[in-house]
């Protein structure tokens, strides 16, 4: 195995359920990435969302060198200074007062799900379990979060669904009247749909569904694993719409690309996940809860924060031109560095056909559904590179257009 790989070794030893673009990236600093032949890409991409800090920043590297050197694992029969450092600091800055630590959103999510679940069966009893959940919605891919997702295609053929899981659509208060009642235990919603099309949620949807939350004794739970850690412009999307849950998720940018996820409770909530009830080996890992740690400190800042508003209007700025000289969007939209455009009529269901050309142009972006593309680059990109990364992509656009 001396061999450099290759992308066709991805045919021949990966289970096939990707598809990655043709180049492998081998090395990232900042908001740039180069691959084996040594060519240089601008990031907009993030590992969708994922890289808050961009690649290698220098204090998650030391960070997680300091770490490395001193504890990697324990399992949950210690705990460990990293984890409580990184649950209180949660804890300090938001609405929670209890954190569960994991190492996924999906996983984060199942947790949240479960705790409802649970809470609700204490309180209530065994038919308190109906969970309300949105059209497009995006949780994770464990069988619990593909059911209660809105994305039917991710749960078809594993045979049964959990029951007690039904779906409105997302930004229509009156499609969750009709399937809210007493039964229910929990309402699951992203504050901005991600996957399912960068599609930010209105603030008197998200506020009618905490009252209808309250009125039928349901817990809102908030996934804010795509919207988190800064990625709108606060630490998390519910402090500035103004609406607080009862329990909220939080990974991909959580650990800057090292695996962590966490889940926030309110202690009402927390206390029906009793000794036993649920766990995970790597939850509360040493090495991920000091990077998670390092990444809300250096992000949760008004330096940090503002520059993700500012950084915003340049990206809105630069699309809107492009859109001016090609036509090809309907709408540039999102919070924050999570930026949609969706594409117009003409080009319905080809945002995916601007990614190949963008790379060949040197710039890495993303789709959300066939009709989006989307960008969630680093919070701290340089302004330089986000003006020469949309030069890229303008050539990219100019490409689909010429040779539709
Ligand atoms: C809103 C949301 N929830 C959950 C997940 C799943 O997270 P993970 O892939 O870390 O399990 C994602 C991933 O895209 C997401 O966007």
């Amino acid at each position: 195995m001396s061999q450099t790989p290759t992308r066709a070794d991805f045919e021949h030893y990966m289970v096939p359920n990707y598809a990655p673009q043709q180049v492998i990236p081998v090395r990232g600093e900042g908001s740039r990435l180069w691959d084996q032949q040594g060519r240089e890409y601008i990031d907009f991409a993030g590992g969708i969302a994922v890289n808050g800090l961009g690649h290698c920043h220098p204090v998650l590297v030391e960070t997680l060198k300091e770490q490395a050197d001193r504890l990697w694992h324990l399992s949950n029969v210690y705990t460990n200074e990293p984890a409580l450092k990184l649950a209180r600091t949660l804890v300090e800055r938001t609405f929670a007062d209890k954190v569960y630590l994991c190492s996924s959103g999906g996983e984060a999510n199942e947790a949240a799900l479960k705790l409802a679940r649970r809470w609700a069966f204490d309180q209530a009893g065994e038919h308190k379990h109906r969970i309300v959940s949105f059209s497009q919605a995006f949780h994770g891919r464990t069988f619990f979060t593909v059911s209660v997702g809105g994305q039917p295609k991710y749960a078809e053929g594993f045979g049964p669904v959990p029951g007690g899981i039904v779906h409105g659509e997302y930004n229509n208060l009156d499609s969750v009247r009709d399937l809210i009642n007493d039964d229910t235990c929990a309402v699951m919603v992203e504050p901005m749909q991600g996957e399912g099309g960068v599609l930010p949620g209105q603030r008197e949807f998200l506020q009618g569904l905490r009252d209808l939350c309250d009125a039928h004794d349901a817990l809102l739970i908030f996934d804010e694993v795509q919207t988190g850690v800064g990625r709108t412009g606060s630490l998390y999307a519910y402090q500035q719409l103004g609406v607080t849950p009862d329990i909220l998720t939080s990974a991909k940018a959580l650990g800057g690309g090292f695996p962590v996820g966490a889940m926030l409770a309110t202690d009402r909530v927390a206390s029906a996940f009793t000794m036993g009830t649920h766990g995970s080996t790597y939850g509360g890992n040493p090495l991920a809860s000091a990077v998670a740690l390092a990444a809300i400190e250096y992000i949760d800042t008004p330096e940090v924060l503002e520059g993700v508003n500012r950084r915003h209007d340049l990206f809105r700025e630069h699309l809107e031109a492009i859109n001016a000289k090609y036509g090809v969007f309907r709408e540039v939209r999102g919070m924050g560095l999570l930026v949609g455009a969706e594409m117009s009529e003409a080009w319905r269901g080809r945002a995916k056909d601007i990614l190949p050309l963008a790379i060949e142009e040197g710039v890495m972006a993303l789709v959300a559904g066939p009709n989006v593309l989307r960008m969630a680059p680093s919070l701290v990109i340089p302004e330089a590179d986000i003006a020469e990364g949309m030069a890229r992509l303008e050539r990219a656009v100019a490409r689909l257009v010429d040779a539709p």
